[in-house]
């Protein structure tokens, strides 16, 4: 969602947020519940970079503090415990990052590129589980049936038939890489420009990079709102490099909108037995690690001992 003059609502894990702008246009991020009465504070106001409830007026700044209570009589003082929680947050790479941890927040996960690129970007809620919406993104076998003339794999298969082929996995410090044609050898570089990869990094960005005919290039967060739903948050970049660095749509592709389709479909059968009922074949390799890495690092075994490095999957596709 756009962040411009007024209070907007967002919800990150079970963290209900009101985000605004101070007067300085830094981004202030505080729990959305006023101390009074609990409005939330996301249907107010800014009023000169404060906050304002709309059920009886009083304002926060960016730290969560009280500033201003309209009903109080000259002689009275604003009582130092109507503060309001606040998330240590930062902009960067056309986003608001807040921290939502225990300690200092972590170092802010850079979009390598960010700045030598124009973007469209954009946001889609969506009731499945942030892990399913990662899984789908690297998924190399569901172009062609799920986006029937969105995808480049779905035309290549339209027009030359399903054929015999290979995928390679790796594991980064910081989750996995996917790409084909695979290399020759274990210890071979990364190509620099392979015909597709795909990237996972902790906990919740894929991107996806094709690299032909030129460099296009999508990265998403999948951003938990709930054991299961999400909002993913994504910037694509635009082949025509005018106009603003960064436009904003607010209409979802239909790529997208392809994959939530599916992805919502089959959440409840999720949530009644938490994916007892799920079969795979070797094709899905791509999936299975993604959960691996994130089992792993939610389990504090991080970096990972028992992933494989390097895998060559064959599939047809
Ligand atoms: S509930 Fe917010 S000012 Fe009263
Ligand atoms: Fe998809």
């Amino acid at each position: 969602m756009k962040l411009r003059g007024s209070p907007v609502k967002v919800k990150v894990l079970d963290h209900d947020m009101v985000v605004f702008r101070d007067a300085r246009g830094r981004p202030s991020a505080l729990l959305d519940r006023c101390s009074h009465r609990g409005a939330p504070l996301s249907i107010g106001r800014v009023v000169r970079g404060a906050v304002e409830c709309s059920y009886h007026g009083w304002r926060y700044d960016r730290s969560g503090e009280c500033i201003h209570i309209p009903s109080l009589t000259k002689e009275r003082r604003i009582p130092k415990s109507c503060t309001v929680p606040s998330f240590p947050c930062a902009e960067n790479d056309g986003y608001v990052w807040v921290w939502t941890g225990e300690g200092e927040p972590a170092p802010l996960p850079a979009i390598a590129g960010f700045s030598s690129r124009y973007w469209v970007q954009g946001m889609v809620e969506a009731q499945c589980a942030s892990l399913r919406a990662v899984e789908i993104n690297l998924d190399w076998c569901h172009p062609y049936f799920a986006h029937r003339w969105t995808h480049p794999q779905s035309y290549r298969i339209r027009v030359k038939g399903f054929s015999e082929g290979r995928y390679e996995t790796r594991a980064t410090s910081s989750g996995m890489i996917l790409f084909a044609p695979p290399t020759k050898t274990d210890d071979a570089p990364v190509p620099a420009e392979p015909g597709i990869k795909l990237t996972y990094e902790l906990p919740d960005r894929v991107s996806v990079e094709f690299f032909r005919p030129y460099h296009t290039r999508a990265v998403m967060h999948f951003v938990p709102t709930g054991p299961s739903s999400c909002r993913l948050e994504y910037v694509r970049t635009r082949s025509l490099p005018i106009g603003r660095r960064i436009r904003w749509e607010s209409r979802e592709p239909l790529l997208f909108a392809q994959d939530r389709t599916l992805l919502e479909g089959g959440q409840p059968w999720y949530d009644r037995d938490g994916g007892q009922f799920e079969r795979s074949v070797e094709a899905d390799w791509s999936t299975i690690m993604v959960r691996q890495i994130v089992e792993q690092a939610a389990s504090g075994q991080w970096p990972p001992t028992e992933l494989p490095r390097r895998r060559v999957i064959s599939v047809r596709g």
